[in-house]
């Protein structure tokens, strides 16, 4: 990537553009790795997971949403995009349709494709802050609709799916037969309302599938530890196709997982409160802009401002064309909106130092106001 490229060069580059957090995994999950090595815990693990870690999954879904799934609806993937993966590829067959709500998370786009799979995306409309209704899909599902896929908190909008219509969704896939994908990567990181999961409706088990993270809500994203609960018969189908591709997910990233699950849960509370102090800042910022607008976002830790006010100067028509002359004349990395299926936005991480936000969204302003 350029911008890894400059900063190899020895360039001062601000990095808006990864998805994770900048803190540090949590002394008592790093903790647990060490004594996990120490104690040689260092073997295959059965291919769906250790029993413990899976117990620890099962028990905190239920105790933060209301579930009630048992070790043999749950398997330990290698991250939960892995989760996603496994989903996609057991249950999507060449012909079918996925409702894919926009602007998606890439990964989705892909991963369908790969399956044989085709994706219809759905608009979520801006001026309503991206947030998803069930009225919005309805018009999309076909006979060939064989799953929805949702992202609540949604990267890269900050969206949520409020729980009414969460609720008018499940009952729309529901009563179609329809697979209900939920990618709950981001569901601890909620400025004003509480956590949620479609899992916790009634009548959820048969068509919705979970896909969780530890990645994000315990600041782990190198130990690739994600999850999928859903169905005992879809999660043996995706046991089958790790046990021949991955294997089990790593067993020392295992044990760390069963104390970020059952030790305590501090860090998370003390993670959002700084991304919310951060993201009440970055917003205010991007509206004082020139030509940007900016939808607030209700959870995870993007901002996804609209550019268009900023877009058609000095040979910048597009988001892919602003994002390379921002890290080339202004030295800030940002992802363009072209990623996530929009030409008019770009994507800022705010899991970065209030230090690296006050520097990078100064050049930002520069660069749009030196051009308006
Ligand atoms: C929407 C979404 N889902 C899932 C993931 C998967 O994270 P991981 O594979 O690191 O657990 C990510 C990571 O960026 C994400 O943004």
């Amino acid at each position: 990537m350029e911008a890894d490229r400059l900063r190899a060069e020895g360039v001062d580059v601000v990095d808006f553009g990864a998805g994770e957090p900048d803190f540090a995994t949590p002394d008592n999950v790093k903790q647990a790795a060490i004594r996990a090595i120490e104690q040689n815990f260092t073997k295959y693990t059965p291919a769906a997971g250790t029993t413990e870690l899976k117990k620890a999954i099962c028990e905190r879904h239920a105790h933060d949403f209301g579930t009630s799934y048992q070790p043999a609806e749950c398997i330990v993937t290698v991250g939960g995009k892995h989760a996603v993966f496994g989903f996609t590829q057991a249950l999507i067959n060449p012909g079918d349709e996925v409702v894919v709500p926009a602007p998606y998370w890439v990964t989705y786009r892909d991963v369908v494709s790969y399956a044989g799979g085709k994706c219809v995306f759905v608009d979520t409309g801006e001026s309503n802050g991206f947030r998803l209704t069930a009225s919005m899909l309805e018009p999309h599902f076909t006979a060939r609709t064989r799953m929805l896929i949702v992202n609540s908190p949604s990267n890269p909008s900050g969206a949520v799916i409020d729980r009414g219509e969460f609720e008018k969704i499940f009952r729309l896939t529901s009563e179609r037969g329809v697979y209900l994908l939920t990618d709950e990567c981001y569901c601890k990181f909620l400025y004003d309302s509480e956590p949620f999961s479609a899992a916790s409706l009634a009548g959820a088990k048969e068509t919705v599938l979970v896909a969780g993270s530890l990645s994000k809500t315990y600041a782990m994203t190198g130990w690739r530890i994600g999850f999928a609960l859903g169905p005992e018969s879809i999660i043996s189908a995706l046991v089958k196709l790790q046990s021949h591709s991955t294997s089990n997910a790593t067993s020392i990233a295992q044990k760390a997982a069963v104390e970020a699950l059952c030790g305590p849960q501090d860090s998370v509370a003390a993670m959002l409160a700084e991304y919310r102090r951060r993201r009440d800042f970055v917003i205010q910022r991007l509206r004082a802009m020139p030509g940007v607008t900016c939808a607030e976002p209700r959870g995870a830790f993007y901002a996804f401002p609209n550019m268009e006010g900023a877009l058609g100067k000095n040979g910048i028509q597009d988001t892919l064309q602003f994002a390379e002359r921002l890290l080339t004349e202004a030295r800030v990395a940002v992802v363009p909106g072209e990623a996530f299926g929009t030409d008019r936005h770009i994507r800022i991480s705010y899991a970065a130092s209030m230090r690296d936000l006050e520097r990078g969204l100064d050049r930002i302003h520069q660069f749009i106001a030196a051009r308006s």
